[in-house]
């Protein structure tokens, strides 16, 4: 391996200049309390922290971040903290996907205007991982992510709690009249006891597991919990190792190959992961130049059946998954399905990373012979009320619910379901099709993770816990439900769901992943003539140019002109 030359180095145009400029650059440096000896001739590491008060998924990142340092320094390298924007998942409205390709472009722009050799990318609180890999992809200079890890599992009365999936189901109870509103408070304050992000198989956990499937983690980092010990020395080790990635010029190209991601889709699918995941995957290998599509997820669906126990399709959390074996643990699982000559950040193939790899605790973990489902999480369905394709997490429905026919209710919009959804005269029952519009990528715009619409109360007081819900929104990953979503194309650009009616019959059926609207072609063309393209429900700002640039779910929805085309251009100094 040739290794490179301090003056090869990107940040030696800033320092290293014999110029008015690079005597601007030194004297900078020189103001912050850096000798030259701190930088020159060193590899300059970018630690992007997406750190913020608001996002207590990541409120141990101040404290990584010195550690992400020391490890630089250690190395011979000199390290930089950036603060990137912060996508904490609660708390931002209507939806932390409208800022995810903010969030990418920034690093993508912040990499290429300053003096950076390589970065690293601090995430893990769901959008925040594919936006940082994104950005660092688009711009590809060496990149290694630290995943902020899960937080501590949420324990209440003897029970465990599940981020997000126990409050939906206490919730419930709550609503039923099965459950009092202190006890409920009091569950609210078991349930995140930690930083880290969620702690159930959700996006979070399911896209930093992927990032270390992709080869852009250390082997081992994505599920060690935020508070471990082990999740620090993680951190300072990910510091060492990008100053030698950067003499070695390991470039996230040579990482995010079509093997890395095939071998993504097949672990997405034993994780029981996200829904979310399809989009994430999506617009990320089409930022490498890799077109996937939701064809490619179907083979893997098939193949691969889910193997980690893990709530919302299963029964443990993080804490468990991580004890079990973690991901190294399940990939040694699933050798036969798997390409293991593919590259990591670590500078080992993914099958030198899982060696010695072992699953301890087997029901966490299950192997390909015991599956805790025997099909993938994810299908893919398709029909007149979806063209092209939307998707339903299999191992988190009633599998009673999987074939049904039902008439539809619809809701024009988030307003409309929250002003109706408990009215005690609405005209519905347990087979009655939910159906939602105006809540995809360009209808909020931002495409919520409204998809998982609230049982009528009415019906909960029944004793019904779930029910066929469609929409063209998104759902969290730790919701469940028989819950169709990402229908495409979605209403607000004219896709069949904008065409839907009261009383209209619906069919749902996973396993010919079929979905379809019982009405005549001849009498949906009549609707779709009436049909109005809504105006955009933003007029300026960053919404405005959301909704304008945004593609459908199938496609990612990133910004085409953000994928690969143009070269990057580094700047002129
Ligand atoms: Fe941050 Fe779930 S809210 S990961």
């Amino acid at each position: 391996m040739t290794r490179r030359q301090p003056n090869e180095l990107r940040s030696a145009r800033w320092y290293a200049a014999p110029t008015r400029m690079g005597s601007v650059h030194r004297q900078r440096a020189a103001q912050a309390g850096h000798p030259r000896q701190d930088y020159e001739g060193k590899p300059v590491i970018g630690i992007f922290s997406t750190w913020s008060d608001l996002n207590p998924c990541h409120g141990h990142f101040r404290e990584r971040a010195q550690h992400v340092k020391e490890g630089v320094w250690q190395a011979g390298g000199f390290p930089v903290e950036v603060p990137v924007m912060s996508l904490g998942e609660p708390y931002i409205k209507p939806s932390a996907l409208l800022y995810r390709n903010m969030l990418a472009m920034e690093v993508e722009e912040m990499l290429r205007a300053h003096p950076i050799d390589g970065v690293v990318l601090m995430g893990g609180c769901d959008k925040t991982t594919p936006a940082l890999l994104m950005g660092a992809m688009s711009m590809d200079l060496p990149a290694i992510f630290v995943p902020s890890g899960p937080m501590l599992s949420g324990r209440w009365r003897g029970q465990p709690l599940g981020s997000g999936t126990d409050t939906s189901k206490l919730f419930m109870e709550y609503k039923a009249g099965q459950l009092s509103h202190a006890d409920f408070v009091e569950s609210e304050l078991a349930s995140s006891r930690s930083p880290g992000h969620c702690m159930t198989m959700g996006t979070a956990a399911t896209m930093t597991s992927l990032a270390e499937v992709l080869g852009m983690t250390l082997p081992g980092a994505a599920a060690i919990p935020a508070p471990d010990s082990r999740h620090a020395q993680m951190a300072s080790l990910s510091g060492r190792r990008i100053v030698d990635m950067v003499w070695e010029d390991l470039r996230p190209s040579a990482i995010l190959t079509r093997k890395a991601f095939d071998n993504a889709l097949a672990v997405l699918m034993a994780l029981g992961g996200s829904t979310n995941a399809m989009i994430h995957l999506i617009a990320m290998a089409r930022r490498a130049g890799i077109p996937l599509s939701l064809s490619d997820f179907e083979p893997f669906a098939d193949r691969v059946p889910v193997l980690v126990n893990l709530k919302p399709s299963g029964d443990y959390l993080m804490e468990d998954f991580f004890e079990a074996g973690g991901v190294r643990g399940l990939l040694s699982m699933m050798r036969d399905v798997l390409d293991l000559s593919v590259p990591t950040v670590s500078g080992m193939t993914l099958g030198q990373a899982i060696d010695g790899a072992q699953v301890y605790h087997p029901d966490v973990i299950r192997p390909m012979d015991q599956p805790v489902k025997d099909k993938g999480g994810l299908v893919i369905l398709r029909g007149n009320l979806a063209p092209d394709g939307c998707v339903i997490k299999r191992s988190a429905a009633d599998p009673a619910r999987l074939k049904h026919r039902g008439r539809a209710l619809v809701f024009q919009n988030y307003d409309d379901m929250t002003a109706r959804i408990d009215d005690p005269t609405l005209d519905v029952d347990a087979d009655t099709v939910l159906v939602l519009r105006s809540a995809g990528p360009r209808g909020v715009p931002g495409m919520p993770e409204w998809g998982m619409l609230p049982i009528p109360q009415k019906l909960l007081q029944q004793g019904v816990r779930d029910m066929l819900r469609i929409s063209d929104a998104r759902m969290s990953g730790t919701h469940f439900g028989t819950v169709v979503l990402h229908v495409t194309p979605e209403s607000a650009v004219g896709g069949p769901l904008a065409l839907v009616e009261d009383g209209d019959f619906i069919e749902l059926d996973v396993d010919a992943q079929r979905i379809h609207l019982d009405v005549s072609d001849e009498e949906l063309t009549r609707r779709r003539a009436a049909w109005v393209m809504p105006e955009p429900p933003i007029q300026r700002g960053w919404g405005r140019l959301f909704h304008d640039h945004v593609s459908q779910a199938s496609e990612g929805c990133d910004f085409p002109f953000l994928l690969p085309g143009a070269p990057t251009r580094e700047p002129q100094l």
